[in-house]
């Protein structure tokens, strides 16, 4: 069922803004490797977020501080070989650009010459602005992130919603602001209440794509491992599972393992 208002051959960061504007919502969500990729693109996403959540979903992290540059471009190269349509996003990973612009810089080029990602997206707000400005210098368009940024997790020390009071609340939309003066084409927020979500949200010309951020917003994004149920230990409450695809995958591995074991299979078809 697609109640797309405008058919676009290809996603570009033109397309958000212009959906924006449209009142059409952005469908946003994670891919890390070229088969999910694939189906994702397919099924009709208007962008593919290869989020640095890579590391706890990909690679079994308790954080997403550990996983590499040289790490995020394989993930990332692999997505794009998948794609025809969407608009690729890539997560800048911790430690390539926060309070070295010039790192930054050659972060997000590496991640756009070595992996072929469309776009690239960093963590945080004023502290980062140097970084962010540098990068739209050399013409790569950049997508911001705030709320709960998880890079910053141990200055946070929980995943706990963010911005719930007046101050960080204030911070927030100020940061919001000079994100899509610096020159953003969006934004990211995540685990913010969904007023103050909202309230950004119409506060700014470029699109606000939430997580956790309430239906105010100009888009939603998800983890896709997460949405399909394949990671079932955790349930934030934003989370809408479409699927049960840890159940499903364990009755199936189960069924293979007991027809290996009882010589069911492979069966006289099944041989050559
Ligand atoms: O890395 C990621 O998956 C993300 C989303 C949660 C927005 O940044």
């Amino acid at each position: 069922m697609s109640v797309a208002k405008k058919q676009y051959k290809r996603i570009t960061v033109k397309s958000l803004i212009e959906m924006k504007a449209n009142k059409e919502k952005i469908s946003m969500l994670t891919a890390y490797d070229y088969t999910m990729a694939k189906i994702v693109d397919d099924a009709g996403i208007d962008v593919i977020l290869v989020g640095d959540s890579a590391s706890n979903v990909m690679a079994g992290h308790e954080t997403t501080l550990p996983i590499t540059l040289d790490q995020m471009i394989y993930h990332a190269s692999s997505v794009i070989r998948a794609i025809d349509r969407c608009l690729v996003v890539v997560d800048l990973p911790f430690g390539t650009y926060q309070g070295n612009s010039k790192n930054a810089l050659d972060s997000a080029i590496r991640i756009m010459k070595e992996s072929g990602g469309h776009a690239v997206k960093l963590e945080g707000g004023s502290e980062i602005s140097e970084s962010i400005s540098r990068i739209l210098t050399a013409g790569i368009p950049v997508m911001g992130h705030l709320g709960l940024t998880p890079q910053s997790i141990y200055k946070f020390g929980t995943y706990t919603v963010r911005a719930k009071e007046e101050a960080e609340a204030e911070k927030l939309k100020e940061d919001a602001k000079l994100l899509e003066e610096l020159g953003c084409f969006a934004l990211v927020l995540e685990k913010v209440p969904a007023k103050l979500a909202q309230e950004v949200a119409e506060s700014l010309t470029i699109p606000v794509i939430g997580i956790g951020a309430g239906s105010g917003v100009d888009g939603q994004v998800l983890v896709t491992h997460d949405m399909l149920g394949m990671t079932h230990e955790f349930n934030p409450r934003f989370l809408r599972r479409y699927l049960d695809l840890y159940s499903e995958m364990t009755t199936a591995f189960k069924q293979y393992i007991g027809d290996v074991k009882s010589l069911d299979f492979p069966n006289d078809k099944e041989q050559y």
